[in-house]
């Protein structure tokens, strides 16, 4: 059996962090106390007007190609998880594979899971390296949310951040990706949903994020903590050998529930939500980078990741550092 192994991470936030408060100075109608008592959030970065998700894209994969020491032609695959492409076609990760100067003909293409989009493009790179068709993945998450947001919706503006995180993906000996989980029910995609397309030359229908919050919430709450146990189930693993939860980073009222489900003490959570905001499908992998980055996740530690997001979608993935 062919098992895969994350072997680089890497992750990128545009320019300087902006703060509640600046947000205030900008005239939105809201405080830091309310962020920060509703969703912990305190910061998030944006990119400058005309960067785009491609170009925040390229800068953490290189980070984790470097961090995997490997060449830009041992990667086969490539996969962007956004919401946010730079065109509606070709694909963010076409531009990414040819950003990154890859001339190997290996297969690159989108993942539209929304705040789960890098669990999914995770999930996919394992089963395509576990098939035996492709060797070295770069699995890629990459948002510029604040090109979608309605500033003049203090419900939903406040919420989100630009940035990107990747890993690689390498085929192995040894676990590695031990479990993954996927799941949607589409019966719930208006309760978090950009519901606008282009047609006949304009945009026809709401070209910004609408959400109803409390719906989203609950949901999150629930899925979380469900996926999470299913993964450590279908590993069959002991709960207690988990080292490190990296949940989505929405909200840490979210992140908070989800832990006391599954008895961790919020020191083996990842949280990057107060400094970042909810960078939807690069959450999970800049969160991920951080810890690695900053020593909290080591070589050898068991961790399980976790997204939720519009669809809705929700997955999960034990992973084996
Ligand atoms: O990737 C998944 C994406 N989304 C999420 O995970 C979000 C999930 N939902 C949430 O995190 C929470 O529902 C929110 C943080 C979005 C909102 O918190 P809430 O406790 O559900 O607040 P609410 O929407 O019920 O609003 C409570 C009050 C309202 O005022 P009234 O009607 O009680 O007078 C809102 O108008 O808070 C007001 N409000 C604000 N006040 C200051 C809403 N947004 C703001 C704001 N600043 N930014």
């Amino acid at each position: 059996m062919i098992h895969s192994t994350i072997v680089g991470t890497g992750s990128y936030l545009p320019g300087e962090p902006v703060t509640n408060d600046d947000l205030v100075a900008r005239g939105i109608e809201t405080s830091d106390e309310w962020i920060v008592a509703r969703t912990g959030i305190r910061a998030r970065h944006f990119a400058a007007p005309g960067v785009t998700a491609s170009e925040l894209a390229l800068v953490a994969a290189r980070r984790a190609i470097e961090a995997a020491g490997c060449a830009v032609d041992d990667i086969d695959l490539v996969i962007v998880a956004t919401s946010t492409p730079d065109y509606i076609f070709p694909s963010t990760a076409t531009l990414v594979q040819a950003g990154l100067g890859i001339r190997n003909g290996g297969a690159a293409f989108d993942v539209q899971a929304v705040c789960c989009g890098f669990v999914y493009g995770l999930a996919i790179a394992e089963k395509f390296i576990a098939s035996g068709s492709h060797r070295r993945a770069l699995v890629i998450g990459a948002e510029v949310f604040s090109r979608i947001l309605d500033w003049a919706d203090r419900g939903t503006c406040v919420l989100f951040g630009d940035g990107a995180g990747a890993v690689v993906l390498e085929a192995s000996s040894t676990p590695g990706v031990r479990a993954t989980a996927l799941h949607a029910d589409g019966r719930h995609n208006a309760i978090l949903c950009v519901p606008g397309n282009v047609a006949a030359g304009k945009v026809t229908g709401d070209p910004f994020l609408r959400m109803d919050g409390q719906a989203v919430f609950k949901f999150a709450v629930k899925v979380l903590g469900d996926v999470a146990q299913e993964v450590i189930a279908l590993a069959g693993v002991p709960q207690a050998s988990i080292d490190w939860l990296v949940p989505h980073q929405a909200n840490i009222r979210i992140i908070q529930s989800t832990a006391r489900r599954l008895g961790l003490p919020m020191d083996k959570v990842v949280t990057t939500v107060d400094r970042h905001g909810n960078t939807s499908a690069a959450s999970v992998p800049i969160a991920l980078d951080c810890a690695v980055r900053a020593g909290q996740i080591r070589a050898g530690q068991r961790i399980v990741i976790e997204g939720v997001g519009g669809g809705f979608t929700w997955g999960a993935a034990l992973i084996d550092f």
